[in-house]
């Protein structure tokens, strides 16, 4: 039997088209998972009740809504107000903002609400960032954002298995949530640095998002199960 501690540190990304997909889905895996994650394809597919319509479904898992926003401050704070009030958990804004603008967001987030500062998106190598303008190495960059989210209050940042280790001391107690993982064995499909649940959680992860190992399984409580089974043994 594995414990609450590991099935509620994994997170399901629920990256699917439509309403109904999304609450298949999530009945499917409610008891198996600890989160929800509602991206931008099924949020923009159908609105903000979305959320309502999952937490309505199953109370007891939570909702991490992942819209990456950034904005100027006032406008990324009245987003921050109204995903509150639709009742997520979590929710993701991009570090890159500045300190003002997460801290304006942890503001309007009050407790129940946790931001998450996403710090450079895996899909940005050193060309990309190097094309956006910046000059230091993609690694101080984290680096930088990290202390941003510290010090402007964040929950915790969404950041690379890759990066782990190294922003072990620096991210202090903030959450670590980690995409791109895989199960031994698993299609790593367009996600280019993978890692597998129980290394990323044996390097520091706090909270592991699984999409497509999970969905596209035959069986997806089956294998969530086994997932949890893997961070438990590394808990
Ligand atoms: O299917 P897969 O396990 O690759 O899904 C990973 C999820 O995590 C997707 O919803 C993806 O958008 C999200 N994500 C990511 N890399 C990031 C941030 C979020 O893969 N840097």
């Amino acid at each position: 039997m594995s414990s609450d501690r590991a099935r509620s540190s994994l997170i399901v990304a629920l990256d699917v088209p439509d309403a109904d997909a999304a609450l298949a889905l999530a009945g499917t895996l409610a008891g198996h998972v600890g989160m929800l994650k509602i991206g931008l394809e099924l949020f923009v597919a159908e609105g903000p009740s979305i959320v309502q319509r999952v937490k309505a479904a199953h109370p007891e898992l939570g909702i991490f809504l992942d819209l990456k926003l950034h904005d100027i401050p006032n406008t990324m704070a009245g987003a921050i107000t109204s995903a509150r009030k639709l009742g997520a958990d979590l929710i993701t804004v991009h570090a890159g903002s500045g300190v003002e603008h997460l801290r304006a967001c942890v503001e309007a987030a009050g407790d129940e609400l946790g931001v998450l500062a996403v710090t450079v998106l895996t899909s940005q190598d050193a060309a990309a960032c190097q094309q956006a303008g910046h000059t230091r190495p993609v690694s101080e960059i984290v680096g930088m954002r990290v202390d941003a989210a510290r010090e402007a209050g964040c929950a915790g940042i969404v950041c690379s298995g890759q990066e782990l280790l190294s922003l072990r001391e620096r991210a202090g107690s903030l959450y670590k949530v980690v995409p791109g993982i895989r199960p031994a064995g698993a299609a790593v499909g367009d996600q280019k640095r993978v890692m597998t649940p129980a290394r990323a959680i044996g390097d520091g992860a706090t909270h592991l998002v699984v999409g497509r190992p999970i969905r596209n399984a035959e069986d997806p409580a089956a294998a969530a199960d086994a997932i949890v089974a893997e961070i438990d043994g590394a808990l």
